[in-house]
């Protein structure tokens, strides 16, 4: 992957002016849209794989090629990671044997997290690595914070960890988790220590000088955030 890659423009200069509403709306309004069976079907097989574990679980969702799957499976060997991605030609490329305490998965995050809610998955950590920024203004709907699953993405709960390049989706994020569950989470600059990156877009990003940020946050486990029809 080259280092040469571009900042972020955009034509917001602050936080979007729909944010507020949007959430209030995930939260009260039911998400109809209904599950992709293949989604259902590969959680199904990630549920069986996961209780075979018998070990806290660990989110790596938007994991792209799965590196930082592969790299948190080894830095959290008592904990099982599941990497979620649409992307089947991302999962598939050769990035060496899995952990065995490590499984990749192609859904939709949209239907996933639904799924995982209703299952009473309770994450330990969830990490968000460099979700796709869409920066148009048109496109709030289709970040995180403005989507109407963010309520589950939440509700999981766990040590959840946002990276973006873009400081204004992160700050955009904290707005919308505060307003959601009353917590409060900084948006902080975040340098890779030495040459070690999490994944190939932070990788990428750093290399081209562009500065990287984040949010952690550690939420409770509350599925009732997510409305019912
Ligand atoms: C910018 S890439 C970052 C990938 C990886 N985390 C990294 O940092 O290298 C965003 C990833 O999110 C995935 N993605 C976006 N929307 C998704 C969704 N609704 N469900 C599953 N994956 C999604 C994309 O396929 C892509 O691999």
């Amino acid at each position: 992957m080259d280092a040469n890659s571009r900042v972020i423009l955009s034509n917001q200069t602050g936080p979007h002016d729909d944010l507020a509403r949007r959430v209030a709306r995930a939260l009260t309004h039911p998400l109809r849209k209904p599950v992709a069976e293949h989604t259902r079907a590969a959680f199904v097989a990630a549920q069986a794989w996961l209780a075979d574990q018998h070990k806290p679980l660990i989110l790596d969702s938007g994991c792209g090629v799965g590196l930082s799957t592969r790299e948190l499976a080894r830095r959290f060997p008592d904990h099982a990671l599941i990497g979620v991605d649409r992307s089947e030609s991302r999962l598939t490329r050769e990035h060496g044997e899995l952990p065995a305490n490590a499984r990749l998965v192609r859904a939709d995050l949209v239907d996933f997290w639904r799924l995982a809610l209703d299952a009473g998955w309770r994450p330990e950590r969830h990490y968000l690595l460099y979700p796709n920024p869409y920066p148009k203004a048109a496109h709030l709907k289709l970040r995180w914070q403005g989507h109407p699953v963010l309520p589950a993405l939440l509700g999981l709960g766990g040590r959840l960890e946002l990276r973006s390049n873009w400081r204004l989706y992160v700050e955009e994020f904290a707005l919308a988790l505060t307003q959601a569950t009353g917590i409060t989470a900084e948006v902080e600059a975040y340098r890779p220590e030495g040459e070690t990156y999490l994944t190939p877009f932070e990788r990428k990003y750093h290399l081209s000088g562009q500065a990287l940020w984040r949010l952690v946050a550690r939420l409770p486990h509350a599925p009732d955030l997510m409305p019912r029809p």
